[in-house]
């Protein structure tokens, strides 16, 4: 990115928006972008999914069974969760996670996890306890959140919201390419199957069904570079200085 687009990023800082919400399936883009846009702005990031996944983690390693809804969530209430900064970890994390007391963030990308999540955020009290802890770490300060409900149900009210989305098949290409960076297995027809059916569930469930905001701005981002996004996204109205404005 050229130095004469960073210091227009500088420039309008005092003008970001307080919250922006970015919503969309399983590898559309939203992590990198939502990311991105974070370090641009100097927000804090705050991946939702790393919830529902350590909530899963938890229930597997502490051997609460997954389809035993009333366990999960009550173990959920138990449960000492946060999302901080990356410090000096230097293994190509976004953000670290921690629960109770040890940091998990490698550990949420376990094949049993992936393969359960999606059961685990369909419960309701699992989610009305997330959730209750979402709006408390936008506290925090400007955030930049990203899930699949933060537009409709975390954060209503957010000034700028984004849905950003990818094919089916160019979803699974990007993950193809994660695992393999990170030395993993690959199988492109169970990847895409995977995304699928993550999909399927994901917006078919019945509390907070994964699903653009009204007011929300869609972004496709098949065939796109993520700083070809980002653009898009900072020439919005809302990231322009007042006087600019119409
Ligand atoms: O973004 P991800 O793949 O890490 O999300 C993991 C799961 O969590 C996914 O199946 C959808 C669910 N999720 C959700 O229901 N609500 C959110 N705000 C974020 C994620």
């Amino acid at each position: 990115m050229s130095d004469e687009f960073k210091s227009k990023i500088q420039n309008l800082k005092s003008k970001i928006p307080n919250a922006i919400a970015i919503d969309g399936p399983a590898a559309s883009g939203k992590t990198t972008i939502g990311r991105m846009l974070a370090d641009y702005l100097n927000c804090l990031f705050l991946d939702t999914g790393s919830m529902y996944r350590a909530t899963t983690l938890a229930a597997l390693q502490n051997s609460v069974p997954i389809d035993d809804e009333p366990a999960v969530t009550t173990l959920t209430e138990q449960l000492d969760m946060d999302i901080i900064p990356v410090q000096n970890e230097n293994d190509g994390r976004l953000y670290t996670v921690w629960l109770n007391g040890r940091d998990v963030t490698w550990e949420l990308r376990a094949p049993a996890v992936d393969r359960h999540v999606s059961q685990v955020s369909a419960y309701k009290g699992v989610r009305q306890n997330l959730v209750q802890r979402q709006r408390s770490m936008a506290q925090r300060g400007r955030v930049v959140m990203v899930g699949r409900d933060i537009g409709t149900v975390v954060l209503p009210d957010a000034p700028v919201k984004l849905y950003i989305v990818a094919s089916a098949e160019e979803r699974a290409r990007r993950r193809m390419l994660e695992r393999r960076q990170r030395g993993l297995d690959v199988d492109h027809d169970q990847i895409l199957a995977d995304i699928i059916r993550r999909d399927r569930i994901d917006s078919s469930r019945e509390h907070s069904p994964m699903r653009p905001a009204a007011d929300a701005l869609i972004i496709d981002t098949t065939g796109r570079s993520p700083e070809a996004v980002l653009r898009e996204i900072l020439a919005l109205p809302a990231f322009q200085p007042a006087q600019a404005r119409p």
